[in-house]
C-alpha cells in the first residue's frame, strides 16, 4: 500500500497496521492506560499496561512489545529512565511518550534520545490510533530491514564460503601443476607452449592475488587486528612504503615528496595494516596520475591524531564518483579494457582497516587537477575499541 493511499485510510479512520501489534502501556494513571488500551484494542491491538517503570520493564521481557507507549512523569523510576532501558534492551522496539503539556520538554529531550513520536494528554482515541499505527508502521520497517540484513549476512558467508572452497581451492590446485609443468618435471614441452602455461599461470596467480585480498577483507575482524597494535613511527613505514613504489614512479616521471616533522609522536597500531593503507593509497596516487606528474605525502600532529595527507595533481575524480570510490570493486573506469589496471578492492581494504584503528578517511578531489586522501589516526585506541565492534562500513 502506498504512503498516500494509506494516509488517506488513516484520515477515514483505518489504521492498517494496528491490528495485530503489541503495545506497552506504561503510565501511573490508571484513566490514561485505560483509554489508550480501550483505543488500541478497538482496531485488534494486543495491549498490556503497566502503572509504573520497574512492571513495564518486567512487561517489556514477558510481553515482547512492537512499541511502547511511556508517560514520562511517574513516581518511582523517570519515564526518560525507562526510554533509556528500553533502548538499551531492545533498540528495535518503537518508542512513543505520553506527555502533558508542562513536560513538552521532556518530551523533546525523549525525541533527540530516538523516541519516535509523542502523544499529548488529553488526546482522543483517534488521535491515539494515528500516531501508534504509525509507530507500528516504523516497526515494520525496522524488522524488514533487520530482516534484509541477516538475509545479506547469510549471502556474504555463503560467498565466502564458495569462493574459498570451490573457486580458491582449484585454482591454487591448478598453477601448482603448472608449475611442475613449467619446471620440467613433468617432461619436454615446446618453447611456444611454455611461453603460453607461464602466462596462463601468471594471470592464475593474479586471480588467486584478488580472491585472496577479497577474502581478507570478506573476513576481516577488527577486533582480532587490535590484538597485533604496537608502538609504531608512522614516517618509518611512510619511508618504506615510498622507497617501494618510487621505482613505479619514476618509470612515469612522477615525483614522490614526503614531509614529516622531526618529532611525531609514535601511534598505537598495526604495522601490516598501516603499510598496505600507504601502499595503496600512493599506489594509486601514482596509477592515476600523468606522467612527470607528483605525488605529496605529507605527515601531522593534530590533536589526538596523527593526520596523514596523500595528495596528487593527477587525473583527479569527479563528485558523482566521489560517494562510492570507497566501495568493492568500484572503480571509476570499469571497463575490462580500462587503460590502468585494477579490481577497485584497494581503497575499500583502506578504508576497513583505517576503521579499525579508530580513524577516518576523507577525499577531495577536482577532475583534472588532484585528488588528497585525508587519513586520520588515533595516537591512542579510542577506549572502546577491544570492548565493542568497530564499525567497517
Ligand atoms: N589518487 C587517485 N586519483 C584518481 N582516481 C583515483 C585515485 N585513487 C583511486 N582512484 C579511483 O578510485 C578507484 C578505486 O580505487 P581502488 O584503489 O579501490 O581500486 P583500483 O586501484 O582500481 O584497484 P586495486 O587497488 O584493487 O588494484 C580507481 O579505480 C580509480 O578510478
Ligand atoms: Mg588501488
Amino acid at each position: 500500500m502506498d504512503a498516500e493511499r494509506r494516509d488517506r485510510k488513516r484520515i477515514k479512520g483505518f489504521f492498517p497496521f494496528l491490528d495485530g501489534g503489541r503495545v506497552l502501556v506504561i503510565d501511573d494513571e490508571e484513566m490514561i492506560r485505560d483509554a489508550c488500551a480501550q483505543a488500541l484494542r478497538k482496531e485488534g491491538c494486543v495491549v498490556e499496561t503497566a502503572e509504573d517503570g520497574e512492571t513495564g520493564l518486567e512487561a517489556l521481557e514477558s510481553f515482547s512489545p512492537d512499541l511502547v507507549l511511556v508517560d514520562l512523569k511517574m513516581p518511582g523510576m523517570s519515564g526518560l529512565d525507562v526510554l533509556e532501558e528500553i533502548e538499551k534492551t531492545d533498540p528495535t522496539v518503537v518508542k512513543i511518550v505520553l506527555t502533558g503539556f508542562a513536560t513538552i520538554a521532556s518530551a523533546v529531550d525523549a525525541m533527540k534520545k530516538g523516541t519516535y513520536d509523542f502523544i499529548t494528554k488529553p488526546s482522543t482515541p483517534d488521535e491515539i490510533r494515528a500516531v501508534v499505527d504509525r509507530g507500528l508502521e516504523k516497526r515494520h520497517l525496522i524488522l524488514e530491514s533487520e530482516a534484509l540484513k541477516i538475509a545479506q549476512e547469510r549471502i556474504r558467508r555463503n560467498m565466502i564460503s564458495l569462493v574459498s572452497h570451490e573457486l580458491r581451492a582449484p585454482l591454487a590446485a591448478t598453477v601448482q601443476y603448472l608449475e611442475i609443468i613449467l619446471g620440467g618435471m613433468a617432461g619436454q614441452v615446446s618453447k611456444e607452449a611454455t611461453e603460453m602455461i607461464d602466462r596462463s599461470n601468471q594471470r592464475l596467480r593474479e586471480m588467486l592475488d584478488l580472491i585472496g585480498r577479497w577474502l581478507n577483507l570478506a573476513t576481516f575482524d577488527p577486533l582480532r587486528m587490535a590484538e597485533y597494535f604496537e608502538a609504531l613511527h608512522l614516517a618509518d613505514l611512510m619511508e618504506e612504503s615510498v622507497a617501494i613504489l618510487d621505482p613505479v614512479a619514476k618509470k612515469r616521471n612522477i615525483q614522490i615528496i614526503m614531509e614529516s616533522p622531526e618529532d611525531l609522536p609514535s601511534i598505537q597500531g598495526s604495522q601490516v595494516a598501516l603499510k598496505e593503507v600507504f601502499n595503496n593509497l600512493i599506489s594509486n596516487a601514482i596509477k592515476y596520475n600523468r606522467d612527470g606528474g607528483w605525488v605529496k605525502v605529507t605527515l601531522l600532529e593534530d590533536g589526538e591524531e596523527i593526520r596523514i595527507e596523500v595528495c596528487d595533481n593527477g587525473i583527479g575524480i569527479s563528485e558523482e564518483h566521489v560517494s562510492r570510490i570507497f566501495d568493492e570493486f568500484y572503480r571509476v573506469d570499469g571497463r575490462r579494457n580500462a587503460p590502468v589496471k585494477g579490481s577497485g578492492l584497494g581503497l575499500s581494504i583502506v578504508r576497513t582497516l583505517v576503521n579499525a584503528h579508530g580513524g577516518s578517511i576523507a577525499l577531495e578531489s577536482k577532475v583534472g587537477e588532484g585528488s588528497t586522501f585525508t587519513v586520520r589516526i588515533p595516537k591512542r585506541p579510542k577506549e572502546s575499541m577491544g570492548t565493542s565492534h568497530v564499525s567497517v562500513q
